[in-house]
């Protein structure tokens, strides 16, 4: 790994979707806005994930952005694979246009359409076009060690 990759600041975000009418969530560091009009946005995906191939089936995901109030949340998906099990189960959220689940804890949500795909090395680049999105009060929280050991 490259060393000065540590010291790029992050934040914490969960990444949801769902497909034919199964939701899927995996907390994520790896999101960055790249395009104003139209709004675009892009996460990355590891290939090693256990699901990573079912992501390649999704054609929405909402980005959900992390505060104080999320971190159980953002652990939940971030440190135990959802394969086989329902990861949604006691969990509390909204839809907004593409069905993707917002979560209750998140201080803010985007709602994308997924627009272009691109393999990159060991990740996998999905770029969405933002169709809605949501701002709630609350700041976000960056990814440290100390949270997510
Ligand atoms: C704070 C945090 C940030 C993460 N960032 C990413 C990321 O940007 N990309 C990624 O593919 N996985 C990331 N992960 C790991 C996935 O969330 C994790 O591998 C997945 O939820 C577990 O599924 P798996 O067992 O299939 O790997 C992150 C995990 C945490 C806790």
């Amino acid at each position: 790994m490259i060393d000065v990759f540590s010291k790029f600041k992050s934040g914490v975000y969960v990444v949801t979707t769902v497909i034919d009418g199964l939701k899927y969530g995996w907390t994520v560091s790896w999101v960055s806005k790249v395009s104003f009009k139209p709004p675009l946005v892009m996460i990355s995906i590891g290939k090693n994930k256990k699901d990573h191939e079912k992501f390649e089936e999704a054609e929405v995901f909402a980005v959900n952005v992390m505060g104080e109030n999320g971190i159980e949340v953002a652990r939940h998906f971030g440190l135990s694979s959802g394969e086989n099990v329902n990861n949604f189960k006691e969990i509390d959220f909204i839809e907004l246009k593409t069905g993707s689940p917002v979560l209750k804890e998140c201080v803010g949500a985007i709602d994308c359409k997924i627009v272009k795909t691109v393999d990159a090395g060991d990740h996998v680049v999905f770029i969405g076009e933002v169709l809605d999105s949501v701002s709630k009060d609350g700041e976000s929280i960056l990814f440290s060690n100390e949270i997510f050991p």
